[in-house]
């Protein structure tokens, strides 16, 4: 153990006492269904809201033989306003859970409490820490954005090894001594800065117990932690391209609405699959030709384009109002703005 580390733990333990948060009603109880019932209100619901609900659900259901032994219902109609229902069943199956599988008693480890469900690892830490003095570490949101400056912590916690080292600092960190007394202490105070002075935008450094030993406070960047690439899955979509010629190898094209996909840019008109295609060219009679379908590789999406030839001078009929649609020559198509591989295609008719 090093000092740096000793000091973090003592510092938060010593700021909570007198800064923190000491009087919400899920405090100052060691009862597991209380402290549970509230992490799991507090997983995605703000303090203010769960002040609200949390009276109300206790009083209906007072200990966790009483929640186990209700309809589900009642449990939904209870938690209604509070958003994210899989809580309120999984919260009513974890009941159940604790009464026939644990004798009514939640247990005390954090792998036993993390089998339960609705109950992650972050949150089997905070219960497993208030209720039972579990050197255990927590990680939500706040706690993440607050150990992350502190630490310098600059990996990026969309990559799991990172998210795991993360969490082996957070156990680093944790108190040492005096256990029962310390671990509800500092799981609450690392939840008190990140809710009242490491704040996302503004974080109050001044005020922050933390200041001498945070390294992002030290390099000015605060606001550069958490890291976090966003990894959006890449999807793929369909598009039906409409080439219409006339009888003087005209095209009809039109300019795409100014967002999306090609913004702004004009483009033969685009339908969601054949049907809706063949729908807009019926009105003219004229059979449609099907060219080879190719992928265009877009930054989050592969678009399936499938070209239909028709030729025909009546305009193809549409439901979107698009402005500058009509035909034109490949003298005028030439000079207009194209996507590229719409440009290459036209020029292989
Ligand atoms: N958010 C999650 N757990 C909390 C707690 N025990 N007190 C305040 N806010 C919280
Ligand atoms: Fe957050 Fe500032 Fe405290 Fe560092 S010093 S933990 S950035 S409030």
């Amino acid at each position: 153990m090093t000092g740096r580390q000793e000091t973090i733990a003592a510092q938060v333990v010593r700021w909570q006492a007198e800064h923190g948060r000491n009087h919400l009603p899920w405090q100052n109880t060691r009862d597991a269904y209380r402290v549970w019932l509230s992490e799991i209100m507090l997983q995605q619901t703000q303090v203010a809201t769960v002040l609200d609900y949390y009276p109300r659900f206790l009083e209906q259901f007072p200990d966790v033989h009483r929640l186990a032994a209700a309809p589900q219902n009642e449990v939904l109609a209870l938690w209604s306003g509070l958003g994210y229902y899989s809580r309120a069943r999984n919260l009513h199956r974890c009941a159940q859970i604790v009464v026939q599988a644990h004798g009514g008693q939640f247990p005390r480890t954090v792998p036993e409490l993390a089998a339960l469900p609705g109950i992650g690892r972050s949150t089997a830490g905070a219960i497993a820490a208030f209720c039972f003095g579990v050197r255990a570490p927590i990680l939500d949101a706040n706690v993440r954005r607050v150990l992350t400056r502190v630490l310098g912590f600059g990996a990026d916690l969309a990559e799991a090894k990172n998210e795991r080292a993360l969490w082996l600092s957070a156990e680093a960190l944790l108190p040492h001594d005096d256990l029962p007394v310390a671990m509800p202490r500092y799981t609450q105070g690392l939840m008190d800065l990140g809710a009242t002075i490491c704040l996302p935008r503004n974080p109050a450094c001044m005020l922050c117990p933390l200041q001498q030993v945070c390294v992002a406070q030290r390099d000015g960047n605060p606001q550069g932690y958490p890291v976090r690439t966003r990894k959006l899955k890449r999807s793929a979509q369909a598009w039906w391209l409409l080439l219409q010629r006339d009888g003087d190898g005209r095209l009809w094209l039109e300019r795409r609405p100014p967002a999306g996909i090609w913004a702004g840019l004009y483009c033969p008109p685009v339908y969601a699959d054949r049907d809706a295609l063949e729908a807009a060219i019926s009105a003219s009679g004229a059979p449609g030709t099907d060219l080879p379908a190719f992928i265009h590789v877009l930054t989050h999406r592969d678009l399936h384009l499938h070209p239909v030839l028709v030729r025909g001078a009546a305009a193809p009929a549409h439901c979107a109002e698009s402005s500058q649609a009509g035909w034109y020559t490949p003298q005028q198509w030439q000079t207009m703005g194209l996507p590229a591989p719409v440009r290459k295609l036209l020029g292989s008719l």
